[in-house]
């Protein structure tokens, strides 16, 4: 019988195989993250009351259970079904949520809720025209799989990816405000060097990034 731990790696040996650009599976080192937890936080009204957003970042890495809480609550698994913390168009799972971190590009596999290597290049100040993406810890880049979006135009298939990645922004707006994290939500994106940067497959596309850091002093 297989392990916990061998179902997990096959899982995630075959998600990135078909959803990473990037032929890592021979190499594949998935990063465990620490059980989310579920519980605690700030009620949701202080946490509204908190929300904004923050461009300045102090340069030390989030702890792993921070990072793990926080992609749980930006586009976890919250039922048994293998639904998620955000609501999705048509039920069709559309957006991936890649991590930027100084060790590489991770992609988050929220299933197995761990993250999968992707690239090993340190890319975060690529991920904006803003100069303190380069210095924060992490940017969230959120790619949408169009070729999934079989019946929609072309031109219409932004609108419903960027709406999903608004939903799954908020989420992560919230969580930071009540872990008392900086973040923003960034549109000022150089989309075709980032997507290239990350060789995405041709029907992927960028709809936003989004820094996450501990607050500058
Ligand atoms: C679709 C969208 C794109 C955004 N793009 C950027 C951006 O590229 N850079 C940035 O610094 N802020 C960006 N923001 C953040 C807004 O500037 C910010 O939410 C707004 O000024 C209100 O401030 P608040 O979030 O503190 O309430 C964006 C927000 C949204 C919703």
């Amino acid at each position: 019988m297989m392990t916990r731990r061998q179902a997990t790696t096959g899982i995630l040996a075959s998600a990135a195989a078909g959803a990473s650009g990037v032929a890592l599976a021979q190499e594949l080192k998935p990063r465990d993250l620490p059980p989310a937890r579920t519980a605690g936080g700030q009620p949701l009204i202080e946490a509204l009351k908190l929300r904004r957003s923050i461009r300045e970042y102090a340069d030390r890495p989030l702890a792993d259970q921070v990072l793990s809480d926080l992609l749980w609550a930006a586009f976890g698994v919250n039922r048994p079904s293998g639904d998620r913390t955000a609501p999705y168009w048509r039920h069709i799972m559309v957006i991936d949520v890649y991590a930027a971190m100084a060790d590489g590009v991770w992609l988050y596999e929220p299933k197995a809720h761990a993250l999968l290597p992707h690239m090993k290049d340190d890319i975060r100040a690529l991920t904006g025209r803003q100069d303190f993406v380069g210095g924060a810890p992490l940017n969230l880049i959120y790619v949408a799989h169009g070729e999934r979006m079989t019946d929609v135009a072309p031109e219409e298939r932004r609108l419903y990816a960027s709406v999903d990645t608004g939903f799954i922004g908020q989420n992560v707006y919230l969580f930071c405000a009540s872990e008392g994290l900086a973040t923003v939500f960034r549109g000022a994106v150089d989309y075709a060097k980032l997507a290239q940067t990350m060789k995405l497959p041709d029907q992927q596309f960028v709809t936003f990034a989004q820094t996450v850091g501990y607050p500058r002093a």
